[in-house]
């Protein structure tokens, strides 16, 4: 299984800061918001992974993970020319899939809790796999449907009248398909390749599994300053009540056993002094006792 980060994006609403880069480059309490879509990427056991971004952001990113070698990953880079549409990622992505299935996350996009729904989503080995978050602004996300038996009977992009409270989250799983669906798109009226009409391909073939999200899961959508601060006193608060860290990649490394404690301790070692060293550190104390 590949991983893609689609990081790039106008960030229209983040002006003035989306001038110089990114928002996904932006703090969510103590680390930059990308690191959150990368860790759940990680707990679902990829290393492989693909960032897509502009020109401006991507220097940033090479100079954050560089090759990745140091968590244990093999990170690539790839520029968007212009926000193109979020199924431009595939046709972007096709020699970094070859002949594999792949997961996208939008660098955006946030998840904390169990991530039981993704890993049931990791095993599929055929079709797609898309998510349902119940949400109370229906009409800013697409929207899918379900019949009685709880199975999706549509997908609709931003409905005025949506069908369901049910959004899909920018995660998504798919087959090695996706690139071929993709290279067959035809740009949307706002000129973008859609993702919604990816899913809705799946759905026309039967291929289309919506896992719905429990309500125990927090998905946050960081595109506002507004959301964005909501997000950092969200994990801010986690994180000083708990003493645990959110989304912290060396820890996740060492965790799903990508690096080993040597290697753990040589990346800590090169840290400047901080609390985020500290925090490892002390975790490398905990694991040698
Ligand atoms: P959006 O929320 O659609 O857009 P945006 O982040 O550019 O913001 P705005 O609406 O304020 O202009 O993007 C969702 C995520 O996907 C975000 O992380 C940016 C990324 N993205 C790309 O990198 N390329 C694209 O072509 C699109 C559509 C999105």
């Amino acid at each position: 299984m590949k991983g893609i980060i689609l990081a790039g994006g106008a960030g229209s609403r983040m002006y003035p800061i989306s001038q110089l880069y990114s928002k996904q480059l932006t703090l969510i309490y103590d680390k930059p918001l990308i690191y959150y879509p990368l860790s759940i990427l990680m707990l679902g056991g990829i290393q492989d992974i693909l960032i897509i971004s502009n020109e401006e952001t991507i220097p940033f990113y090479k100079k954050l993970f560089r090759d990745g070698k140091h968590l244990g990953l093999n990170i690539e880079y790839t520029l968007q020319s212009a926000p193109n549409g979020i199924a431009e990622s595939f046709i972007l992505g096709d020699k970094f899939i070859g002949n594999d299935s792949v997961t996208l996350i939008l660098g955006d996009n946030i998840f904390y809790g169990t991530l039981d729904f993704f890993q049931r989503a990791l095993e599929r080995k055929k079709g797609a796999t898309v998510f349902g978050y119940r949400v109370t602004d229906p009409e800013r996300y697409g929207i899918v449907e379900f019949d009685e038996n709880g199975k999706a009977i549509s997908i609709e992009e931003k409905p005025q009248k949506p069908k369901s409270d049910f959004a899909v989250p920018g995660l998504y799983v798919y087959d090695n398909n996706v690139v071929e669906i993709s290279k067959n798109l035809k740009p949307s009226p706002r000129g973008e390749l859609e993702i919604t009409d990816v899913n809705m391909e799946y759905l026309k073939r039967g291929e289309l599994n919506v896992e719905k999200i429990s309500r125990g899961v927090a998905w946050l959508d960081t595109g506002t300053p507004e959301s964005l601060l909501q997000a950092s006193n969200f994990f801010g608060a986690i994180e000083d009540r708990q003493g645990l860290k959110v989304a912290c990649l060396e820890e996740i490394a060492l965790h799903m056993e990508f690096i080993n404690l040597t290697e753990f301790e040589t990346v800590t070692n090169n840290m400047p002094k901080c609390a985020y060293k500290e925090y490892l550190n002390k975790i490398l104390q905990d694991r040698i006792k």
